[in-house]
C-alpha cells in the first residue's frame, strides 16, 4: 500500500500519513527508508538524524523539521537532539558532497578501497569537508541500490558500479571547477 494512503485503525482512527519529501533528491529517499524502516515511530529519531547527516553532511533547518513531523516528535526535541550530539553539525557542508555507500553489498564490492581512495586524494577523513570548503566525503548505509554495488552519490546522484577511477575522475572535475 502506498505510505500516503490513509487508513483506518480500529475502524475510526485515521492512520498518520508522513509528510511528503521535502525534494526530489534521492538522498531523502534514504532517509524515508530509515524512518519507514522503523515505522516512523519516534525513537528514530536519532538514526534518521544520523542518516540525514551521513547522506547530506549537515543537518539544517528543512530537514530537522521534515524529521520532526514525519515521526511527529516536537521540533524543540529534533533540534535539541541535534544541537547535543557532537557528532552532529548544523553547518553546511563543502560545495560537493560525495557520499560512499559503506552497506553490506557495497562493502563486498570494494566500497572499503573507494572510501581509502577518497580520503587519500582529498586529504580528509569521512565526515569531512576539504578545508577550501570545496568537497565533504560521506558514508551511507545501503542507499537502496544493491544490485549496482559499490554505489557512491555525487551531490545526490546515485551512481552504481562505481570504480575507482571514475570517482577520482569525479573529484578531479570538482576540483578544477
Ligand atoms: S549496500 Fe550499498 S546500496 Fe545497498
Amino acid at each position: 500500500m502506498p505510505e500516503s494512503d490513509c487508513t483506518v485503525q480500529g475502524g475510526n482512527v485515521p492512520v498518520f500519513t508522513p509528510p511528503p519529501l521535502p525534494s526530489e533528491d534521492k538522498r531523502w529517499k534514504i532517509v524515508n527508508g530509515t524512518m519507514r524502516k522503523n515505522g516512523f515511530a519516534r525513537h528514530a529519531l536519532i538514526e534518521t538524524l544520523h542518516t540525514v547527516q551521513s547522506s547530506f553532511g549537515y543537518l539544517d533547518d528543512d530537514s530537522i523539521r521534515f524529521v520532526a513531523q514525519s515521526l511527529r516528535v516536537p521540533l524543540s526535541q529534533a533540534y535539541g537532539v541535534a544541537t547535543f550530539y557532537h557528532y552532529f553539525t548544523l553547518k553546511p557542508p563543502g560545495k560537493h558532497t560525495l557520499t560512499i555507500c559503506a552497506g553490506t553489498a557495497c562493502y563486498i564490492k570494494g566500497a572499503d578501497k573507494l572510501i581509502a581512495a577518497a580520503e587519500k586524494r582529498l586529504g580528509i577523513a569521512q565526515g569531512q569537508t576539504t578545508k577550501d570548503g570545496e568537497i565533504s566525503l560521506m558514508m551511507a548505509r545501503c542507499v537502496g541500490a544493491c544490485s549496482r554495488a559499490p554505489v557512491a552519490l555525487c551531490d545526490g546522484e546515485v551512481v552504481g558500479e562505481m570504480t575507482r577511477e571514475q570517482m577520482l575522475e569525479q573529484l578531479e572535475r570538482w576540483t578544477v571547477e
